[in-house]
């Protein structure tokens, strides 16, 4: 699996590589945007510097922006130097000199016409063998008209001497389970299910893709990863940002949509799936889209129990630093119900995890930056030690953390010293960075790499992104039904609404204290 080959690349960064990509062109369509600069020519720079990039290789913008090839390649190195880490000038000079643009309008056909032209020249130019990924880096009422004008154009097709062609689709891909249908249907009208590479970034994170090795490289945590000792799970992904700017698409979108149908999903999948019979891509995914489809359907009586929903008003962070309320935000309706937070306790119906709640929690302006998912074993049978109250026995927990530090932690039970018998919680704790360094990464350079190679598995096919949609959608449903009353309802730099501890405290349980 190409995830396992980046890994190690990446755990041995001073070591040479001999497995490169294959010759050829990356197309970014919204070349000028946000994305381009600051995730995605750094990405390539560092499969570059890592040596993981073919030299046959070349890069062409397409954008409606006042550029020709010479200012794009000005841009090229300009984002490289302000969001590239450690940048090589050489290295700079390289992509800069391979990188050329196209400008147009995304719905013009004559942008494709010309886009052709250039491509077939720089063909010639660098050897690409006419292998082409489209990356869509544009907003996604763009998406459809985009590829269907790839198709028109011919550009999407795979005919000629074995020559590739695949386009990366961004998220949000849809808005609810409808949307998300109708844009399955305009893509594969033109494409190969083989052909889109739907992104959701998280995947690119190492310690996402270390659940499947922690899972199924290690004989150690299977046996022992059911109904059976599990107690439950709880997810947290918590931002400490507001909405940086884009209040005007986040008013339209909510946590709910931006948040759970995709990288929630994600992190859930991973955890709960059960062992794929190889990890060739079809194979993970067949496991991730069972985990989806056995999650149980929540009726609009589940919604009104298992639901949590926040919007933040004005607060202050640890420093004591005043923040303001969501609604004071810029390009934020001042009467906005929007949610910034979301708590669900989901259940999975399935053998492995019938009974074993999934409790998920993810939120804007929350105390801490952090991201984990925490398996909580069950209590050890008898209680032998007299001297702890049973409030104070700890169970056992396993914490996957994602973000910002990555790595896992298993806590358990130590004797405290002293002569009384007394338990106290302690953990054993591996940071990814303490072992393998920290190569710089963005989270994007494993997907462009399999995407350049053929390999889907870190990517969303069609039928899980939506059945993801399907777990969401009555909760949107029933949320625009019976619009919040008491929003603002958490304070800016807390760890959301009472609600969400009330979710857990109903069933005897807690959110794990977060707290640095
Ligand atoms: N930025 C991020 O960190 C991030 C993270 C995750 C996902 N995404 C997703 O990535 C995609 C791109 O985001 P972004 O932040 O890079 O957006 P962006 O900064 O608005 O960039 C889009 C680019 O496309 C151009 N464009 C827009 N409409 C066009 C048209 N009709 N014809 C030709 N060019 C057009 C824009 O030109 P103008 O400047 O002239 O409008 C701009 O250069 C979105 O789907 C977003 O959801 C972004």
């Amino acid at each position: 699996m190409a995830t396992a080959q980046v890994m190690e690349a990446n755990a041995n960064a001073n070591m040479p590589h001999t497995k490169s990509t294959g010759p050829c062109v990356m197309i970014i369509f919204g070349a000028a945007g946000d994305l381009t600069k600051r995730k995605l020519l750094p990405s390539i720079y560092n499969l570059l510097q890592q040596n993981l990039l073919s030299r046959e290789f070349a890069i062409v913008g397409v954008s409606r922006d006042d550029f020709n090839t010479e200012k794009f390649r000005k841009h090229v190195s300009d984002s490289l130097q302000q969001f590239g880490a450690g940048a090589d000038p050489e290295l700079i000079e390289w992509l800069a000199n391979h990188s050329y643009y196209v400008q147009g309008e995304f719905d013009n056909p004559d942008l494709y016409n010309r886009l052709g032209e250039q491509l077939a020249q720089v063909d010639k130019q660098h050897n690409t063998h006419g292998n082409y990924f489209f990356y869509l880096a544009i907003a996604p009422q763009f998406f459809a008209m985009a590829v269907e004008q790839l198709g028109r154009s011919g550009l999407s097709s795979q005919e000629r001497n074995g020559s590739w062609r695949r386009v990366i689709i961004e998220k949000p891909f849809g808005r609810d389970l409808e949307s998300a249908r109708a844009l399955n249907h305009a893509v594969k009208k033109v494409l190969d299910e083989e052909q889109i590479y739907r992104i959701d970034h998280y995947l690119g994170k190492e310690t996402v893709q270390n659940i499947l090795v922690f899972r199924f490289g290690n004989g150690l945590f299977e046996p022992i990863w059911n109904r059976n000792h599990i107690d439950h799970i709880q997810i947290t992904v918590a931002e400490t940002v507001g909405v940086e700017g884009r209040g005007g698409y986040y008013d339209t979108s909510g946590t709910l949509r931006d948040m759970v149908p995709n990288h929630i999903m994600q992190l859930i999948t991973l955890t709960a799936m059960e062992p794929p019979i190889s990890f060739a891509a079809d194979a993970v995914r067949d496991e991730q889209a069972k985990v989806l489809r056995a999650i149980h359907p929540m009726t609009a009586e589940d919604v009104i129990h298992n639901s949590v929903r926040g919007q933040y008003g004005p607060g202050a962070n640890s420093k004591g630093e005043r923040l303001p309320g969501y609604r004071q935000e810029a390009s934020v309706d001042p009467g906005s119900r929007t949610e910034t937070f979301v708590a669900l306790k989901l259940g999975v119906d399935n053998w492995r995890w019938a009974g074993v709640p999934i409790y998920l929690r993810t939120g804007k302006r929350m105390a801490r930056r952090h991201t984990e998912i925490a398996i909580q074993f069950k209590r050890a049978p008898f209680v032998l030690f007299r001297d702890t109250d049973v409030e104070h026995l700890p169970s056992n927990q396993l914490v996957i953390n994602v973000q910002p530090e990555e790595g896992i932690a298993l806590r358990f039970g130590a004797k405290v010293p002293g002569p009384l018998v007394q338990i106290g919680p302690v953990d054993m704790n591996f940071n990814y960075g303490d072992y393998f360094g920290a190569a710089p990464q963005t989270g994007y350079e494993v997907l462009l790499y399999d995407c350049m190679i053929g390999d889907a598995t870190l990517f969303q096919r069609a039928d899980m992104v939506e059945a993801g949609w399907s777990i969401v959608d009555p909760v949107l449903d029933v949320w625009k039904a019976l619009p919040p009353r008491e929003f603002p309802n958490y304070g800016a730099g807390s760890w959301g609404p009472r609600e969400a501890e009330e979710l857990l405290a109903r069933d005897g349980r807690h959110w794990r204290n977060l707290n640095a």
